[in-house]
């Protein structure tokens, strides 16, 4: 059994079309839409190949109309976006963003998994750094092999006593310094961690044809190129 792990691929279409993996299962864990500018062939691949998703902050935002707060770079690029998402997805699109689950229990090939796109205390805002003992804390009476997570943007894997925890990164808006597209695989119960190049120009010309704001055009370019390596005040701001 392959399980394919994808996360927060904000609607970046060149980032998650440069995924060629084979898998038996895809597990999408949450902000399909937001900052990018092509949120249609996003949500239309998850629909049509994940075997599970649960939903993420922009997911959920974008569902209900709810604009974020115009503060820090990441949230204007979110405000600046958000009329794009609303001409460009249909109803249809917006119910489905709004009936993903907040979490999700499945068992795959043996293993037990927990998909959430934060933490299961606050499923999709909370924001957990790579620490052992937060998510220890957290994970302490959940009984399973796999915790998938997203929401960070910043690979990782945990061995905890009792479970595994493991984000794959962001697909389509990397934050730890790597400009490629992240994502994980579970092959056999084994974790592997994944990058692949993409054609981040296509997505920035998308951006420009789409009619999005220059210098918002221009701030994205920045965080995609550089793999936006954040701050810890940016990470409150997710
Ligand atoms: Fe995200």
């Amino acid at each position: 059994m392959r399980i394919l792990l994808l996360a927060d691929i904000h609607s970046n279409w060149p980032a998650l079309s440069a995924i060629n993996e084979t898998f038996d299962a895809c597990l999408f864990l949450g902000d399909v839409v937001d900052y990018g500018s092509d949120p249609v062939p996003c949500i239309d691949w998850v629909r049509r190949y994940a075997t599970a998703v649960v939903r993420g902050n922009h997911d959920h935002s974008v569902a209900q109309r709810v604009l974020m707060r115009p503060a820090g770079t990441f949230r204007r690029i979110s405000a600046a976006l958000r009329p794009h998402h609303f001409r460009v997805l249909s109803d249809d699109h917006l119910t489905w963003l709004a009936r993903m689950p907040v979490t999700r229990y499945l068992t795959l090939g043996g293993h037990r998994l927990l998909l959430v796109h934060a933490t299961p205390r606050d499923p999709m805002d909370e924001y957990i750094p790579d620490s052992e003992e937060q998510w220890q804390q957290r994970l302490e009476h959940v009984n399973v092999d796999f915790v998938c997570v997203g929401h960070t943007h910043i690979p990782m894997h945990l061995h905890l006593p009792n479970t595994q925890v493991i984000n794959p990164g962001s697909v389509g808006q990397p934050r730890d310094g790597d400009p490629r597209a992240a994502y994980a695989v579970i092959d056999r119960g084994e974790v592997q961690m994944h990058r692949v190049a993409y054609d981040i120009d296509q997505c920035i010309d998308h951006m420009r044809q789409s009619g999005i704001d220059e210098e918002i055009v221009q701030k994205s370019e920045q965080i995609l190129r550089t793999g936006g390596r954040t701050t810890t005040s940016a990470l409150n701001e997710l």
